[in-house]
């Protein structure tokens, strides 16, 4: 398709002006208001080397690229020179490069070559995966898909909180007051009862605690009792996790969690101590970055056990020597950025230079409209909401509201699926990442809002549209060769724009690490659509004018389902 900014360029490219065409695209802007064009050129940056009034130069340079193929006008306004795409020969481009790519219109390969990791999800093991798990979850599979549709070799690592002092807890509680039987029942729900009963029996009772802690340090030794229970509570607890991840369609390329990177702390260990940075401090050994303003990272504890900080050095240092990333994206709350600060300090400070190349992608907190806070959630007093259960209330919340709208010809037993779901997912991808938000059924399930249901049925209504020109006799399959001089409305022109868009955006939001720059643009496109589909007559008895609509529509429809696609959220037919 063309690139019209490098037509731009190259029409205005001339040895007197010393710049490349590369650089005059890079200074080419989209004026703010439309009546200033679409393109527009600045010439200050001219003046000096050509020693004249950037007006006049604007003026000459309007002068001699008027006429450019793909422009209608090329004004000259002060010192800018202003650019007027003709909208059929546009409209006529993205239209034809949406439908023959089809599913691949949007990938791009700016990355090829180069590996990312997605480190996302990561619960912790025997733990419910609650509703504060989803954003990590939701946001890491969309970057990885941003990634992956940008041409990096995306490798997806899920981090289990499957290591720590807390599974000294739970195996001495399980031991004093669990049953096997229970356990199968509802093993994470039983799990958490049993972390719970300890935490208050600890109260009373505060050897229980010393007691745990010799459990944990007998399981990083490898002792096989501790170590059987462990495996136990782990695969229980996956399986369980498994669950939710299949329901919003995620997967993982690797689940080395906490405890994969037991036996590679000890060289950790050694190499802080040989480059000087541990200190002893009562029994516990630390690196001090006080120096920084990030107090003490703790990396082993008076008892010799390991600390979550410890085991993240040792996974970074094992995925660089490993997989060799160009970049490795941890996308992990806003709560917890202090340690990763401190992780990137004693990276800096071992002399990992490529520490530069671990991002922390923060996002803030969720909480529930009626004002109880996630985050106030204690797994110890065993207080939560869990993610399966806000799934299948948004699946049933979905079934009801279609049901009431009487929609026909749709499976609302499996379309529910997709439509609840998807809202949940887009919810949680509409806001910038790192704004706290506040979960609301109206908001989320809201037809006509800026929603995933809402983009969902736009795309349905495409659907609709070909369903019905197809049963009036038109090809819909063959819809290249059409006449673009029909696509000249302002209504068609701000659509095919926003489609046209559509790889820069991509590229932008895998960029920023942010998808719901993809998402505020599909709303766009939603919008764009609806107001095409208002605006216009499609189906009219004009046959060429028709097919040039229908070619719109159907562009429109892939784009949305490509985009939905990349935030991990399907495109339902009929809703
Ligand atoms: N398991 C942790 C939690 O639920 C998140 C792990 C984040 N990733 C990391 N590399 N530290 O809080």
């Amino acid at each position: 398709m063309t690139d019209f900014k490098e037509l731009i360029a190259e029409a205005i490219y001339d040895e007197s002006l010393g710049l490349s065409a590369e650089e005059i695209k890079e200074i080419i802007e989209i004026p703010a208001d439309e009546a200033m064009g679409d393109y527009a050129f600045p010439c200050f940056r001219l003046a000096k080397t050509l020693r004249k009034a950037p007006q006049m130069i604007a003026q000459d340079i309007a002068d001699r690229v008027r006429g450019t193929e793909g422009f209608t006008e090329v004004e000259n306004v002060n010192a800018y020179v202003n650019f007027f795409i003709d909208r059929a020969y546009f409209a006529g481009q993205v239209v034809d490069e949406v439908n023959s790519k089809g599913a691949e219109y949007g990938r791009s390969d700016v990355g090829q070559g180069r590996k990312v990791i997605v480190e996302y999800s990561s619960p912790n093991i025997a733990k419910p995966f609650h509703i504060g798990h989803i954003r990590s979850t939701v946001i890491g599979n969309a970057l990885y898909k941003l990634y992956d549709a940008t041409g990096y070799d995306v490798t997806r690592i899920n981090h289990l909180g499957d290591y720590g002092t807390q599974f000294g807890k739970m195996i001495v509680a399980y031991r004093k007051w669990g049953s096997e039987e229970e356990l199968a029942k509802d093993p994470i729900k039983t799990l958490l009862a049993y972390y719970t009963k300890f935490h208050e029996e600890a109260k009373e009772h505060p050897e229980l605690e010393d007691e745990a802690r010799e459990t944990f340090v007998r399981l990083e030794a490898g002792e096989p009792e501790e170590v059987e229970l462990w495996k136990k509570f782990r695969e229980l607890s996956l399986a369980e996790f498994n669950r939710v991840y299949d329901m919003l369609g995620i997967e993982f390329d690797s689940y080395a969690g906490e405890s994969f990177y037991s036996d590679k702390m000890p060289a950790i260990i050694d190499e802080l101590e040989d480059k000087g940075l541990l200190i002893e401090s009562q029994g516990a050994h630390i690196v001090d970055l006080e120096p920084y303003d990030m107090g003490a990272a703790m990396i082993t504890k008076s008892d010799g056990s390991s600390l979550y900080v410890t085991r993240d050095i040792a996974a970074a240092v094992y995925r660089r020597e490993h997989y060799d990333f160009y970049k490795c994206i941890y996308v992990v709350a806003s709560q917890q950025n202090l340690h990763f600060r401190q992780w990137k300090k004693v990276l800096e400070l071992m002399g990992c230079e490529w520490e530069k190349d671990c991002i922390h992608v923060p996002f803030g907190l969720v909480s529930l409209s009626d004002g109880d806070d996630i985050k106030m959630m204690s797994t110890r007093e065993g207080r939560v909401v869990f993610l399966e259960d806000v799934l299948n209330t948004a699946v049933q919340k979905t079934a009801d509201i279609m049901r009431e709208k009487e929609t026909q010809g749709v499976d609302i037993a499996e379309v529910s699926k997709e439509v609840g779901i998807g809202a949940v997912i887009f919810q949680e991808l509409s806001n910038n990442r790192i704004k706290d938000y506040v979960f609301s059924w109206d908001k989320v399930l809201n037809f006509d809002g800026e929603t995933g249901p809402y983009v969902q049925y736009t795309h349905a209504r495409a659907s609709s549209v070909l369903r019905k020109a197809e049963a009036e006799g038109t090809d819909v399959n063959h819809l290249n060769d059409f006449d673009p001089g029909y696509l000249e409305s302002d209504s068609a022109y701000a659509l095919a724009k926003l489609l046209y868009r559509v790889p820069e955006v991509i590229i932008e939001a895998a960029d920023k690490y942010e998808p719901s720059i993809l998402t505020r643009h599909l709303t766009d496109i939603a919008q764009a659509f609806n107001k095409f589909y208002h605006d216009e007559h499609i189906l009219t008895d004009n046959e060429d004018e028709r097919k040039a609509k229908l070619a719109l529509v159907k562009a429109s429809k892939t784009v949305i389902a490509n985009c939905l696609g990349l935030l991990g959220i399907g495109a339902p037919e009929r809703m």
